[in-house]
This record gives C-alpha cells, structure tokens and sequence, in this order.
C-alpha cells in the first residue's frame, strides 16, 4: 500500500524541480464502450503517482512558490442524486483530509481559481496530452497571464512538460511500489501455472483467458493489466492477439501473454508452451534458441548497463540460431545492422514496466546515448521468434520451408535491477523444456 507520506514525498520531489514553475495534472478521460455505457475508470498514472486520488474530472496543481498552497485539488462536488448511479465521490471537505491536499476546489471553479497559482510563476509545467479541451483552458490561462504579464511584472513566460523531471522519479521504484508489484507478479505466476495445467488438446483459447482472469479477480486483482493473448497453434504469430477463440489442438503451441494490475501496479508475463504434452522437433528447436536468448538477455540487466545492451544480446542470439538453421545467410554483422532478421522478430525485447505496462520513461538520453539501468528499475525481457504461415524473408534471404511455419513463440520475465544484478521477479513461472512438456 502506497501511504498518504508516500505521495506527499513525491510531491516535495517534483516541487524540488520546478523552482518557480506551476504544474497542472488532469485526470483520466472517461472511455465510452458503447453507447452511454462506459468502461471502468482508470486513473492517469502521473495523476495517481502524485495523489492517490482515484476519480475523473478533476484537476492536480501543484506550486511550490504560493504563500499559502502547494497542492490544490479541483474535485467533483457530493452530489447525493448523482452518486445514486455513478458512485460515491470523494468531495472536496474529504478531499482535503484524505489527500493532504491545503486547498481543494469544486472542478467547475477551476478558470476562476487557477490564475492565483499562476502569477508568479515563471513557468507552466503541463503536458499537452490527451485531453484536448483541456490542453485549450490551459493555454487560454497562459495567453491570459501573458497578456497579464507587463502590468503585474510576473507571470509565466514559457511552458514546459513534466514528464522528463516525473517520469525519471516514476522509473524507480520505492520499496512500497515494489511490493505491490511483486504481488501483482505472484497472482499473475499462479494464473501462469494453473492455466498451463488447465490447457489441453480440445479446449478454446477462451477457457484458459477465463481462467486465468478468474484468478485475477479472485485475488483482488483490478483485473488483466491488458487484453489477455491466448494465443494456439498459427495465431501465436500474431504479437497482439486478443480474440482467444479458437479450439486448441495437439501439437500446437500456446503462447499466453497475461498478467494482471494490482493496486495499479502490473505484472506482464509470457510462456510458450504445447497444448499437448511435447513439442515438435521444430518447434523445440525454435524454443530452444528462444530461451537462449532471453537467459543471456536476462544476464545483462545489471546497474550500468545501457538500456539497449538486453536487445542487442537477444537479437545476436536469436540471429545466430537462425543463421544455424539455415534460415537466415551471410554476415551476421550485416544481418544485424541491416535488421535483416526483423520477419522473424520484429518487435524490441523489453520495456519498462510499472504504473503502466509500457511504462513511461525515457529510454534514450540523447540521440545515441541509451539510458543506463539502475537499481529500482524494472524491465520486461521478452524476445521471440514468429514464423507465420505467410512469412516472407528479406530479399536476398533463404526461403523458408513449410515445416517451420506457423510456429510463434515468446518468453517474458518481469526483471528488477538490484544494487548486485538483478531478480527476475516471475522466476516461478517455469520454461525449461522439460517444465513446459510436464
Ligand atoms: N503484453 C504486452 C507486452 O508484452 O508488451
Ligand atoms: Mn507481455
Ligand atoms: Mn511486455
């Protein structure tokens, strides 16, 4: 659980940062399914990272430089009639108290109370997102406080995004993020290895998807941390396969891709397994160099590390088994730089995981200069090989012999940077040969 101190300490961590600025934070949209029927609301993760605060139309300032107010809130009012159908809202008296917030307003007086945290600022920290018409209020108070500026003498001249200074500290997580991550990972292992013993040849994709989320939900989990893949036989090809509903058969793969959020917090993990009881000879061998890949990949995550260093050991590894198969030929540094590889794999071989699945953060810091790993970071390692049935090899390659295609197979761990290496948090999942064909 993620303390009402732990929040106020990010906010003091932001505020550090931004001297003289004011940043403004907006909370989720509403995502409509159908019609006026809505899916679950599901907070901004920077919103959530810097309140706590779970609910949509409301607004997060924080400004170091006011005499009186370092954290506002603009909330939705109680409004008895309305809570009949949506839920009960926070309001702002209990907003006040539950957050730490020193002033909480009702969100329709924002335009009204917003110019005070703003005129002495020297700058606006927001990024322009996905709220389109709130990215217009906020430059509407700007060209204000511009038009403002040469009678009060103060007033934000620029504005600037938050998210390098707040997705750098979100990157690294604190040991009550971790262990709400690490529980995330535990209800996601056992959801792994319950659904591995539950598939069989005759079963649909859907029975093992419901399984796995029946223990999700079970466990108090808010649910998948995104679409579940179950993904057998051809459609292992597919990266994102959501429809999980064909009937599974022996000698197939299945590739399942699940992990659930819990607390906000996720857990992404991906085994490759068959739906029988053995693998192909084919199938295997493309196993075989698949794990490969990703141990060796697994064994470059340490502090120091560039970001990319996991990826480029991967795709040595996965190129090299392929090259051994015949099925890709010539210099290996060629294949490499020239990507030549990318109909087999052709996605990146991790990211980093948190708040969101793809979480955020930057992965460069400067045009060729990657990010170095450190302790409190956790990554995703997750290579793969896919040969789908209507593969087609760069020119000048081998072609590619029937019985190697419809073959897709991924392994992902979920991997913390520690001070000494790394632990690979999903490390009770098993994916040796011999676990998967049990
Ligand atoms: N499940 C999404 C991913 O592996 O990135
Ligand atoms: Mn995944
Ligand atoms: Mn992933």
């Amino acid at each position: 659980m993620i303390l009402p101190t732990e929040y106020c300490q990010r906010r003091e961590q932001l505020m550090s940062k931004l001297g003289n600025g004011t940043a403004i934070f907006h909370s989720a949209p509403v995502a409509v399914m159908h019609n006026d029927v809505e899916y679950n609301f599901r907070q901004d993760s920077d919103f959530f990272y810097l309140t706590g605060f779970n609910e949509p139309q409301a607004v997060a300032v924080l400004a170091p430089h006011h005499q009186e107010h370092r954290f506002i809130l603009f909330v939705q009012p109680k409004d008895a009639e309305k809570e009949v159908w949506t839920g009960y809202l926070t309001g702002v008296e209990a907003a006040k108290k539950k957050f730490g917030a020193d002033e909480v307003y009702p969100i329709a007086e924002l335009d009204e109370k917003l110019p005070q945290y703003l005129e002495k600022a020297d700058q606006i920290y927001y990024h322009l997102g996905r709220e389109h018409a709130f990215n217009k209020t906020i430059l509407k108070h700007w060209q204000r406080m511009m038009a403002g500026y040469p009678k009060r003498g103060t007033g934000p001249m620029a504005m600037a995004s938050t998210n390098p200074i707040l997705h750098a500290m979100r990157q690294v997580k604190s040991p009550a993020e971790l262990e709400l991550m690490r529980k995330a990972v535990d209800i996601s292992v056992e959801a792994h290895n319950y659904a591995r013993e539950f598939t069989q040849p005759g079963r649909y994709e859907y029975e093992v998807q419901a399984e796995l989320e029946k223990i999700f939900r079970m466990q108090a989990a808010l649910g998948p941390a995104y679409p579940s893949i179950v993904a057998s036989g051809v459609n292992s090809c597919v990266l994102h396969y959501v429809e999980n509903n064909r009937q599974m058969q022996d000698n197939e793969l299945l590739l399942i891709d699940a992990g659930c959020s819990y607390g906000y917090y996720n857990a992404d993990i991906t085994r490759t397994f068959p739906v029988g009881t053995k693998f192909t000879p084919e199938q295997k061998i493309l196993y075989e160099i698949v794990l490969k890949a990703q141990l060796a990949a697994i064994a470059q995550v340490k502090p120091g590390n560039p970001y990319n260093q996991f990826h480029d050991v991967a795709v040595r590894v996965l190129v090299e088994g392929l090259m051994d198969l015949g099925l890709l030929a010539g210099d290996i540094e060629e294949i490499i730089k020239e990507e030549k590889y990318k109909p087999f794999y052709m996605h990146r071989t991790g990211h980093w995981l948190g708040l969101d699945v793809h979480d955020c953060g930057s992965y460069k810091q400067g045009e060729d200069v990657w990010q170095s790993l450190q302790p409190g970071h956790v990554v995703t390692v997750e290579p793969g090989l896919y040969i789908g049935p209507e593969i087609k090899p760069v020119e000048g390659q081998p072609e590619i012999p029937e019985k190697w295609r419809g073959i897709g197979i991924r392994i992902e761990d979920d991997v913390l940077v520690t001070e000494s290496g790394h632990e690979v948090l999903t490390a009770e999942v098993p994916k040796s040969i011999e676990e998967m064909e049990g």
